[in-house]
């Protein structure tokens, strides 16, 4: 795999062998000094750096924290999360005609998302920098999950949230664990533009994917795929396929396997594919991959069934891009039609899922009938967020309830025995 710069030796900066570093220009930070999110050089990216890069053997307990050794603390405000299920869907499996298919199902984090992942980390974090205000621009799941972490650790939080354009379970989550809701006339890249603003007057605490230590937390997804996919399969799997929004999972991945593959505890030919899927309506990402690019340009006008990746400018760009292409991956668009059929495929294997996170599955159809994905492969794609979150757009997938009378006779009656 190409593209590996973590670099092993801890610079004076560093606390506890842990520091930041510029993505673009190498500059390097303390990790806790300051509230920084970006280069103060040249505003690149920045990343987590560890002066030892962690190995299977480091790996101990359940869960995000079981990963501690690859995070900046050795616990954070968790309820817990992680540990969530590696399912196999055999009809799928053999519909899709792959050799193997399993699905990894963040959406049965405690707040229905893999979102939850980042926010221990981050809200810990928060606290190690002593700040009392967070906040967030978001889709939805990041505003649920923010407002649930932000609750447990007792502090307050703030979510900019696009009119109209957030799904019903994710407001009301955000809106019970007690976050002020600003819903915003305009996009998500409007919601995120105005809470960087806010984060650099120093108003609030920043837990977007933005913020590198929420990234961190979403690692842990990657080492549990490989974790239990060794362990079930005998093998680590050729293909990890996700759902693309703000792109910050898919920087999350490839750093987790950059640091299994620096560490030794994954040769290189062992490292998956990273695939990302975009809804056609918001496929920037896509549009990047295709054109060779290594940033996007932002889509003004996004449109998507699947709210939570309605997202024209994916901040994290700079740091997913390469990690598509050091692992062989690709990017592909789905149509919402596309999403909707996979979502209704996953629920027949009992597996609920938001649209979003049904892409990955409709996306790796697409793939397959291309022939970009071969019938000998084993795949892991990631479904992101739970069913419940978006019960209208399960509901018009679904099958519409049927009126029949109060009385067992008329059941049967209209049951046709
Ligand atoms: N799937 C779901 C269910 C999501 O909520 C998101 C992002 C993604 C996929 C995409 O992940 O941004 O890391 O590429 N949701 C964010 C939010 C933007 O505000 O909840 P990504």
């Amino acid at each position: 795999m190409a593209d590996l710069e973590l670099s092993a030796d801890a610079p004076a900066c560093a606390a506890d062998g842990v520091w930041l570093a510029c993505i673009e220009c190498g500059e390097q930070f303390a990790p806790f000094d300051d509230v920084r999110y970006t280069c103060d050089d040249c505003d690149g990216l920045l990343e987590v750096r560890y002066a030892d890069p962690p190995t299977w053997d480091d790996f101990e307990g359940r869960g995000v924290w079981r990963y501690a050794a690859a995070l900046p603390f050795d616990a954070g405000v968790s309820l817990p999360e992680g540990a969530t299920p590696l399912h196999d869907v055999p009809r799928l499996e053999a519909d899709l005609g792959v050799e193997r298919l399993r699905v990894k199902h963040e959406g049965m984090n405690p707040t229905g998302s893999f979102k939850d992942r980042g926010m221990t980390v981050g809200v810990r974090v928060a606290q190690a920098v002593g700040v009392d205000r967070l906040a967030c621009a978001s889709t939805g799941n990041t505003s649920a999950a923010l407002a649930a972490y932000g609750a447990r650790g007792g502090m307050e939080t703030l979510v900019l949230l696009p009119a109209g354009k957030v799904a019903a379970g994710k407001v009301a989550q955000a809106s019970l664990h007690g976050a002020r809701i600003l819903e915003v006339d305009g996009n998500f890249d409007t919601c995120l533009d105005i809470v960087q603003d806010l984060a650099g007057r120093g108003e609030v605490y920043l837990l977007n994917s933005l913020n590198p230590f929420r990234l961190e937390g979403q690692k842990t997804i990657g080492l549990e795929i490989l974790e239990q996919f060794r362990d079930e399969e005998g093998s680590y799997p050729d293909r990890i396929v996700l759902p693309v929004g703000n792109a910050g999972n898919t920087a999350a991945l490839y750093k987790c396997l950059r640091e299994l593959e620096a560490s030794g505890a994954l040769a290189a030919e062992e490292v998956p594919k990273l695939t990302g899927v975009q809804a056609a309506g918001a496929a920037p990402m896509v549009e990047a991959i295709d054109h060779g690019w290594d940033d996007t340009e932002r889509w003004d006008d996004v449109e998507t069934r699947a709210t939570a990746i309605r997202i024209g400018n994916p901040v994290n760009a700079p740091k997913a891009l390469p990690g598509i292409r050091a692992t062989s991956g690709t990017a592909v668009a789905v149509s919402d039609e596309a999403i909707t059929e996979a979502q209704r495929d996953l629920a027949g294997e009992g597996v609920g899922v938001e649209p979003a996170s049904a892409a990955s599955v409709a996306g790796l159809r697409k793939l397959r009938e291309a022939g970009v994905v071969d019938a000998d492969e084993q795949v892991v794609c990631l479904t992101t967020g739970h069913l419940l979150k978006d019960p209208d757009a399960a509901a018009e997938a679904g099958e519409d309830p049927e009126p029949v009378p109060g009385t067992t006779a008329g059941v049967l009656d209209h049951l046709g025995g």
